[in-house]
């Protein structure tokens, strides 16, 4: 395994991370405990959930894998998704709900700390500072080691910058986004952004939830057992012809290359030196060996190039 800081923060994360957000679902608690195991045997050292994930599920099965060794393992949790409907403070990013949510998350997870609390999503209707002073408070207290945000847009992050550099409030280290060989989008102004203030990077879905792994084809019943099989929307949004037909083309080059397509799509991914970590979510112990494997392939700038061209 290797191991990246993130941006220009001390922290150091596996290469690979572990996602959660399909452990208590799909995958059962006995099975995501392995998963974790496994994960950690191999040197994964960051685990990524949320207080949204399985209404909850994900942060106790993590809670209860860790035991003994919590300290070992950087937890990643979030907060801001809306948790209870039709309750105006069951969800964003106000004092009251963060507050609140954290006290649930470290009770699930079983830990009197978390290492990096995302906001998971802008929330327009909070000031900043209400939030960014929450967090603020969150770190000086010892609760939290660092702050982190996800899916914010370069306005989102400058806005947060400057907020924290005016009142001289904690900093986030760590910007989680999608990224992947089908959606690039971060690269235009997202991931300068980053670079440039030394944040860190932690890409989620790198394999577009598996459409990457090239077991979807045009035309073909997906396979018994996967997200699409049992998730309609992930299906419906993401098994499009056309995106079936562009992962054709990366399989192509993978099959250059000589390795499989969801190795190429993690490799590709860590080959942008401002990628911190990739988070990529397992179903069994067996997907975690297959997707390490990925730290493997170097793929040489000729095929870098050809893929940027194919975007
Ligand atoms: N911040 C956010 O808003 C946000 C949003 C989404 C996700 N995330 C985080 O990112 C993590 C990863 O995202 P993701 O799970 O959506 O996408 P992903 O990592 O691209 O895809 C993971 C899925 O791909 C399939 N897979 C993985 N390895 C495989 C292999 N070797 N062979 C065949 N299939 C394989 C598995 O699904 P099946 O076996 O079921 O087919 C697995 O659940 C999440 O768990 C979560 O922690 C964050």
């Amino acid at each position: 395994m290797g191991y990246r800081r993130l941006g220009g923060w001390g922290l150091r994360a596996s290469e690979i991370s572990l996602g959660s957000n399909n452990f208590g679902t799909q995958v059962d608690r006995p099975l995501a405990i392995r998963v974790i195991d496994r994960a950690l045997e191999l040197g994964v050292n960051m685990i990524d959930t949320a207080n949204v994930y399985t209404g909850g599920k994900s942060e106790e099965i993590i809670g209860e894998a860790l035991k003994g060794r919590r300290d070992e393992v950087v937890v990643a949790t979030k907060v801001g998704s809306p948790v209870v409907s039709n309750n105006p403070i069951g969800g964003g990013l106000s004092r009251k709900h963060i507050m609140w949510q954290f006290k649930k998350s470290l009770q699930r997870l079983q830990t009197d700390y978390v290492d990096i609390y995302y906001l998971h999503r802008f929330d327009p209707e909070t000031p900043l500072e209400e939030t960014l002073r929450t967090m603020d408070y969150l770190v000086r207290e010892g609760f939290v080691r660092y702050v982190g945000v996800s899916n914010f847009d370069v306005k989102q992050l400058e806005a947060t910058w400057r907020t924290c550099e005016e009142l001289g409030l904690e900093k986030p280290i760590v910007l989680q986004p999608p990224y992947n060989l089908l959606r690039r989008d971060i690269e235009v102004e997202v991931a300068p952004w980053c670079e440039s203030h030394g944040m860190g990077v932690a890409v989620y879905s790198p394999l577009q939830g598996g459409l990457l792994t090239g077991k979807y084809s045009l035309g073909a019943q997906p396979p018994e057992g996967s997200r699409a099989a049992y998730n309609p929307i992930y299906r419906e949004r993401w098994l499009t012809a056309e995106n079936l037909q562009r992962v054709e083309k990366y399989r192509e080059v993978a099959g250059q290359l000589g390795v499989d397509l969801r190795e190429l799509a993690v490799a590709w991914i860590l080959s942008h030196r401002w990628v911190s970590t990739a988070i990529v979510g397992a179903s069994n112990p067996a997907q975690v060996d297959e997707n390490v494997k990925a730290l493997e392939v170097n793929i040489p700038q000729s095929l870098l190039e050809k893929l940027d061209n194919q975007r």
